[in-house]
């Protein structure tokens, strides 16, 4: 109830809010949880499937991604996607202590428990953050009713009815994607019928021009540079990780790190050399460089303005990895013509507008199992009923209460919270058009690029900074 000066009292709240695991303050809870968070983790990171038929070739999520998003096989997809959801059965008894540990944690805090706690980090009531989100949703919801009709006509037509019904929620299998959240890797299959894009494979470029794991991060890096940008610190090139080990198992999830909160930034992923990654690569830079423009802060200040602006940053930059920047790239030999508009407005929304429910979903589902409201007894099920709802998708074999499918998605064994997703899959456009004005770009939002603009970097760099 004291008063206190605006910033002192910001503080005092970010000390509160700003973890998103607060540990009991009992010791032997403490530790209990510190060790099941680690070994969740560390499961998510070990993870692999070994065929029955072929028990020594056991594959890991990389080589089960590429069968998700290469294969035309319903059976063999099929084996793919229920072989990577078998590796997180084990995971169900440690979550459920955790959620029990974290709760305590929260409450301790004055929370409700812990869905409140990363609610409250809004500048509004959590509650009024939830209906924010339904509000969003609502607007944008039209548009993904209409990529889903559309996607999955042309599933059935590849697949045929058996495996792909009319009117029923599509098989998650299908979608090029492990958890059906960006459908990108099925663009051949639902391109529209005279949609020639010359040369816009970008993977296919990618590999012809040799580039390698390290040339993808320095296109990365250019872009930033092209902004005004400092380069990255040598340390960066010393100390991150960009390539899978062969001698141990890692999380190749990929992520960002900034170690001493001045300048020892770091990426840590499994680079592969695809249009994904090149996107992804753009993606954790911008955590590094938003990390380094407000690394003169105070350390309870050492943030975005919330967690979905530090995701969407690094994306607001990939859209501008357009056709005429590829061009100037030497990636691509032809800029495609206007009448190509569609196919790549299409491809853009199998990535971007397919997120959006995906992006919703995973903390309905965590807050709700944090509230008490999904019993550890209904795990699966409400995660199902949860997709089917905002998705509209299926799991593509029977699943049952000894499943847990949501800890196959690296950010619930991960504990890393999903909202700032969402928000991001909606933020970036708007930083896009902003820069894309302050760049004094004319045509397309969509055939915008602000490479090169140090006036749409010396905003970004502003907005960084604060
Ligand atoms: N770290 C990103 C996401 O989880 C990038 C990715 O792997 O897609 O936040
Ligand atoms: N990087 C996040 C994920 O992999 C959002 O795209 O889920
Ligand atoms: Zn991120």
């Amino acid at each position: 109830g004291v008063k206190l000066p605006a910033e002192l009292e910001r503080k005092m709240g970010l000390l509160k809010s700003s973890q998103v695991l607060p540990a009991p303050s009992d010791a032997a809870k403490r530790e209990e949880l510190t060790q099941l968070a680690a070994e969740l983790e560390g499961m998510y990171g070990r993870g692999k499937y070994c065929p029955p038929a072929k028990p020594t070739e056991c594959m890991d999520i990389g080589q089960l991604s590429a069968v998700l998003t290469t294969s035309r096989d319903p059976q063999e997809l099929e084996t793919a996607w229920a072989g990577w959801h078998s590796i997180s059965r084990p995971m169900r008894g440690k979550y459920q202590r955790f959620v029990e540990l974290a709760n305590e944690g929260a409450k301790e805090l004055g929370y409700a428990n812990l869905g409140e706690l990363w609610r409250s980090k809004y500048d509004m009531q959590p509650d009024a953050f939830a209906a924010e989100l339904d509000r969003l949703w609502g607007q944008v919801k039209p548009l993904y009713d209409s990529l889903h009709c559309y996607v999955r006509a042309r599933l059935t037509a590849t697949y045929g009815k058996e495996v792909v019904p009319p009117g029923a929620p599509i098989p998650a299998h299908l979608l090029g994607n492990m958890w059906a959240q960006q459908w990108g890797g099925i663009y051949d299959l639902v391109k529209p019928a005279n949609a020639v894009l010359p040369g816009f494979d970008l993977t296919t470029q990618l590999k012809a021009k040799g580039v390698d794991e390290l040339g993808m991060v320095r296109y990365g890096e250019g872009f930033f540079s092209s902004l005004g940008f400092a380069k990255l610190p040598a340390t960066f090139w010393e100390r991150s990780m960009f390539i899978k080990p062969r001698d141990r198992d890692v999380v190749c999830h990929a992520s960002a790190w900034d170690i001493d909160q001045k300048d020892d930034l770091r990426i840590k992923m499994c680079i592969e050399i695809n249009e994904e990654d090149f996107s992804t690569i753009h993606h954790e830079l911008g955590h590094n460089y938003y990390q380094r423009a407000y690394n003169g802060k105070s350390t309870l200040f050492l943030d975005s303005a919330n967690d979905g602006f530090h995701e969407a940053l690094g994306d607001t930059v990939a859209l501008s990895v357009t056709p005429a920047y590829l061009k100037t790239l030497g990636l691509i030999d032809q800029e495609p013509p206007a009448e190509a508009d569609i196919a790549l407005l299409l491809q853009t929304a199998l990535d971007k507008v397919a997120f959006l429910p995906f992006g919703l979903t995973i903390d309905k589902w965590r807050w709700e199992v944090f509230s008490g409201k999904i019993p550890p007894a209904q795990y699966n099920q409400a995660w199902w009923e949860l997709k089917r709802k905002y998705q509209g998708v299926a799991p593509p074999a029977a699943r049952s209460e000894t499943d847990f499918d949501p800890g196959a998605k690296f950010h619930v064994p991960g504990n890393t919270p999903y909202m700032r997703y969402f928000l991001a899959d909606v933020l970036q456009f708007q930083f896009h058009r902003a820069l894309c004005q302050t760049a004094g770009q004319k045509g397309p939002l969509h055939r915008c690029s602000i490479y090169g603009s140090e006036a749409a970097g010396d905003k970004l760099g502003a907005m960084m900074e604060m």
